[in-house]
């Protein structure tokens, strides 16, 4: 056995420890991974998870999401610098803002984000679940941060909700382009075109699919389809091509790279297990106040 990929397993038992990972980490790291997934399913796994260590090879809001959900469990992050710009696209004055100006309004999270944007909202989504969330409210005002793609492709399947928005993005997915998709298909006429809802509408209006990468993943490969377009971060390719061998799978362009989720490496994964430096902290107030709007997610998305 490689020796990294050793000592890794020396240590996760040593510290009864166990390693989670996003589909947009590096090829080498998702490999060693006790659990792999999306962000619905890492946030789903964490309150399952027996263990004293939770290392989270993901950036920061995942980190916080682990330990809101397991505040008695010590969450490393092995890059304690990978954050999502995303995640602080939103304010906390403009939610109040926003508050007040629509009585029965309901403030909706994406997971990606701060903590404190989390603690400031009624409800957390994924994009895996964030339509059946939006759409089990009450309430008929929406605010939904901080993604406006995400925002618009769910209030267009919900006519009968009013949307306020908000201009957050990430920029791995909002700058793929249509003309990207459209001259990737050109090369590949047979391939199906696979958007993760992050991505602006005029590419999600090409696509076949459009989901969460856990969606995606499942899409390709329960689908007849052999070649596949696929306009998400390229680290969901890993997972694609070692469940679908037989199947080919193109990006739209060569921008599809997050580099806050490349910067975890087993290096930094045999690192923070050594040392235990880069644990997540935060004020018990504020875990609190965010672990309502994340338990309501989980128990919505389970019904
Ligand atoms: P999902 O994990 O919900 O597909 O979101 C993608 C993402 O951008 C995570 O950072
Ligand atoms: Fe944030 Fe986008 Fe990177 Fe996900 S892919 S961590 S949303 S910048």
């Amino acid at each position: 056995m490689d020796q990294k990929i050793q000592k890794i397993q020396e240590l996760k038992k040593e510290k009864r420890a166990v390693i989670m990972a996003h589909y947009y980490v590096k090829d080498e790291v998702q490999e060693i991974a006790d659990y792999v997934g999306d962000s619905y399913f890492l946030s789903e796994m964490a309150t399952k998870i027996d263990a004293d260590i939770i290392v989270l090879c993901g950036v920061a809001f995942m980190g916080e999401s682990a330990k809101i959900l397991n505040p008695e469990k010590k969450v490393l992050l092995p890059a304690a610098d990978a954050d999502c710009p995303m995640a602080h696209m939103a304010s906390v004055e403009r939610i109040e803002e926003v508050r007040n100006m629509y009585k029965d309004v309901a403030i909706v999270c994406y997971v990606n984000s701060t903590a404190e944007l989390k603690a400031a909202s009624d409800v957390c989504v994924t994009s895996a679940n964030a339509l059946k969330i939006v759409k089990a409210l009450p309430n008929r005002n929406i605010y939904f941060i901080p993604d406006q793609n995400l925002a618009h492709y769910i209030a267009e399947q919900l006519p009968e909700k009013h949307f306020i928005f908000n201009d957050g993005f990430c920029h791995v997915h909002h700058y793929i382009t249509a003309a990207q998709i459209q001259a990737a298909k050109q090369a590949r006429p047979e391939a199906l075109v696979l958007v993760h809802p992050e991505c602006q509408s005029e590419v999600t209006a090409l696509a076949d699919y459009v989901g969460s990468t856990s969606g995606i993943i499942k899409y390709a490969s329960e689908s007849d389809a052999k070649e596949f377009i696929v306009s998400t971060e390229i680290g969901v390719l890993y997972e694609l091509k070692r469940r679908n061998p037989d199947k080919r799978f193109y990006t739209a362009g060569n921008m599809q790279i997050c580099p806050n989720m490349k910067k975890i490496s087993l290096d930094k994964v045999i690192d923070v297990l050594e040392h235990e430096e880069a644990e997540v902290c935060m004020k018990a107030e504020l875990m609190e106040n965010a672990h309502k709007p994340m338990l309501r997610m989980l128990e919505l998305a389970a019904n």
